[in-house]
């Protein structure tokens, strides 16, 4: 592969340099790794150890009905005693009176809550939800802001048994609409507003609109955080009123280690999101041991994690994986660049963050900005850099090493999905010995987790340097037990294109040294500046306007997002294309999905290219999209005209721009 090839002589350097190695293969690491293939299941029992069981488990894992893993089958836990009481009741290094929580809001204010303050205000919130008729197994939507009190109403779920279901609050009422009711949730938790580049955004009004049309909801806690009126319906409870009398101390629900924790929507290749559902046992043992392995947390860390908690990576590893390791850590709510593009190295300086995590999206953004902004800052707290959620282009890799980590902080680029729970492939920090970087590459699989690359046709491995299909082979402690009320879909979309291995819908290529890059989705799934859409959902949406019959969704590649949302519409008879109606479908998807989905471009065509048996050849548009003139073959094409037609539609806009 060029890429690999072109970086081989980067490698060196760094090698050379002597200053920048990551530990990966050395000896540690080849033992550890060694003993987990020889001895898969008691290797990931070891790392279960390391959690708080009530009852340790009888059967490490019931693999008898693939794909429905059963890990730490009898053994018992709660999720919340393992991030919280645990520092209380087994505490060598004071972590009950260590920040657990540095809060920084958009304006430059701060909250800061202990590990003791956290447990308590867990307690009294997980006292409340009761009180107001939560009980295990009752599904609890959370619409809220990047607030502190977004980790305490998750951990006061797990604490009582109830699964969370957090929504992104960028997403609009209709995707709220979808993911309440097909959780069936009795309760929504949300905030009277929050704050966007200094703009009111009203949460509540997206709640009432919602509302309406979720019949399982009885009752919507408010949380103030804006000072904004709202109106108050009958279904309505602030949190500060229920909070009021609620008890200090709630006993936590013992549950079985397969327990549904959370519920979490992702994008798929349909148009509907689909439910992934993580266990308490299998999650936490997979969480706790790769955020050691790959973070190595040390006592005096400062963690700083820019995800939001709507995402996957913000319920591993902002809730879940720090606070099990008793590390403090800073939750921002806000983005990278307002009121200027300087928050996370503003951020970083101010509360000395010793551990950056983050999206190549924003590290795009800084570097377009130059190096003066950074160079600004006192960065010399940071000792270790992360990115996650897509491919990091080498350049920007380059860039974050050495502008931000001053050449001596590792770049670590962690590979996983919202459907494996926690990382599966990155280097990992926890070992002494070195390996040479190779940047743009996610390097290796963590111990006990068995990925490989096979051929698209028929599944076989493929040989190093060949790119294929993103497998996984063998069942994981963090991977989803299924697809929320629906064990059909999760065996036909992850379990079904080769036998019982996971299909992780990615390409990827193993160089000869093994490093295994991303090379991007091999399906209709999109990552916009690293947030997860399908391309089916966004065309449901614009179907659902009422200038649209008919609408195509793909994507091209933009320098700051990664890749960018184009559409191809055909409009209904009365309409016709104009500027304005261009205007206003933007400003309809924005508010029916939410701004993360806004279309770059939307080309107006008469047909669409569909194949004889009705399926839109999104392969095509992606490539005249992409300025190909090339589209490949072209022989199942129902229509050559209408391909004609939306390279016309392609050129004319292109031509003005
Ligand atoms: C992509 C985010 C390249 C990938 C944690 C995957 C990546 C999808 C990387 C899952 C990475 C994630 N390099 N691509 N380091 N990390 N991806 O569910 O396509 O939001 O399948 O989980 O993001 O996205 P999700």
């Amino acid at each position: 592969m060029s890429e690999s090839s072109d970086l081989s002589g980067l490698s060196k350097i760094y090698e050379e340099s002597g200053k920048v190695r990551i530990s990966l293969e050395g000896k540690k690491f080849n033992k550890i790794r060694k003993y987990a293939e020889e001895h898969f299941e008691q290797f990931w029992a070891e790392q279960a150890k390391n959690l708080v069981w009530f009852k340790e488990w009888d059967k490490i894992l019931d693999w008898r009905d693939p794909p429905f893993a059963k890990w730490f089958v009898g053994g018992k836990l709660n999720a919340c005693v393992n991030c919280l009481d645990r520092h209380l009741t087994h505490d060598n290094n004071n972590i009950k009176n260590k920040a657990a929580i540095i809060w920084e809001g958009e304006n430059g204010e701060n909250r800061t809550f202990t590990y003791y303050q956290l447990y308590r205000s867990v307690n009294i919130f997980a006292n409340a939800l009761k009180n107001i008729g939560v009980m295990k197994d009752d599904r609890v939507t959370i619409y809220l802001p990047m607030v502190p009190e977004l980790p305490i109403a998750m951990l006061s779920c797990a604490r009582i048994g109830a699964i969370h279901n957090v929504v992104f609050s960028g997403f609009s009422s209709q995707a709220l609409v979808n993911r309440i009711n097909d959780s069936k949730s009795k309760i929504v938790i949300t905030a009277d507003g929050s704050y966007r580049r200094g703009k009111l955004l009203e949460l509540k009004r997206t709640v009432d609109e919602a509302i309406a049309d979720t019949p399982s909801v009885e009752h919507v806690v408010v949380l103030k955080r804006a000072s904004n009126i709202v109106r108050t319906g009958s279904k309505d409870v602030w949190w500060h009123d229920i909070i009021e009398n609620a008890s200090q101390y709630c006993e936590p629900e013992v549950v079985d280690s397969s327990h549904p924790l959370y519920i979490l929507y992702t994008s798929g290749t349909t148009g509907k999101p689909k439910g992934v559902v993580h266990d308490t046992g299998g999650y936490l043992c997979h969480l706790n041991a790769t955020a050691k392995w790959v973070y190595n947390f040390r006592k005096d860390d400062i963690y700083f994690c820019t995800a939001d908690i709507g995402w996957v990576t913000g319920h591993s590893y902002i809730v879940y994986a720090p606070l099990m390791h008793g590390v403090t850590e800073i939750m921002y709510d806000g983005t990278p660049d307002y009121p200027k593009p300087d928050r996370y190295w503003k951020i970083v300086e101010k509360h000395g963050a010793t551990i950056l995590h983050t999206t190549p999206t924003a590290l795009r953004m800084y570097m377009k900005f130059g190096d003066a902004i950074p160079n600004s800052f006192d960065l010399s707290s940071l000792r270790l850099l992360g990115t996650v959620g897509e491919p990091i282009n080498p350049d920007v890799w380059i860039w974050y090493f050495k502008t931000i980590g001053k050449e001596n902080c590792p770049v670590i680029d962690t590979w996983w999905q919202t459907e494996t729970g926690g990382i599966m492939i990155s280097a990992c920090t926890d070992i002494e010995e070195s390996i040479p970087m190779k940047p743009g590459s996610a390097t290796f699989p963590l111990p006990g987790i068995h990925m490989d690359i096979v051929d698209e046709k028929d599944g076989s491995s493929v040989a190093s340097n060949r790119k294929g299909y993103l497998v996984i082979r063998k069942p994981w402690p963090g991977m989803l037990t299924t697809l929320w009320q629906n064990d059909e879909k999760y065996k036909d979309t992850y379990w079904k294109k080769y036998d019982n291995i996971y299909y992780t819908g990615d390409y990827a290529l193993s160089d000869s040294d093994g490093y295994i890059w991303l090379l991007g989705r091999a399906d209709d799934v999109l990552k916009i500046a690293g947030h997860r859409l399908g391309t089916m959902e966004l065309e449901s949406a614009f179907v659902s306007h009422k200038s649209i019959a008919e609408a195509a969704v793909t994507s091209m590649p933009d320098e700051k997002k990664g890749e960018s949302i184009i559409a191809f519409v055909v409009l209904r008879t009365g309409f016709s294309k104009s500027d304005n109606l261009r205007k206003e479908l933007i400003d309809y998807i924005r508010n029916v999905v939410g701004p993360i989905a806004t279309p770059n471009e939307i080309y107006f065509v008469n047909k669409l290219p569909k194949t004889r048996s009705g399926k839109i050849m999104r392969r095509l548009l992606k490539s005249i999209a992409n300025g190909a003139t090339e589209t490949g073959d072209v022989t199942t094409i129902e229509d050559g005209t209408s391909l004609e037609e939306v390279r016309q539609a392609y050129n004319e806009m292109h031509k003005n721009i």
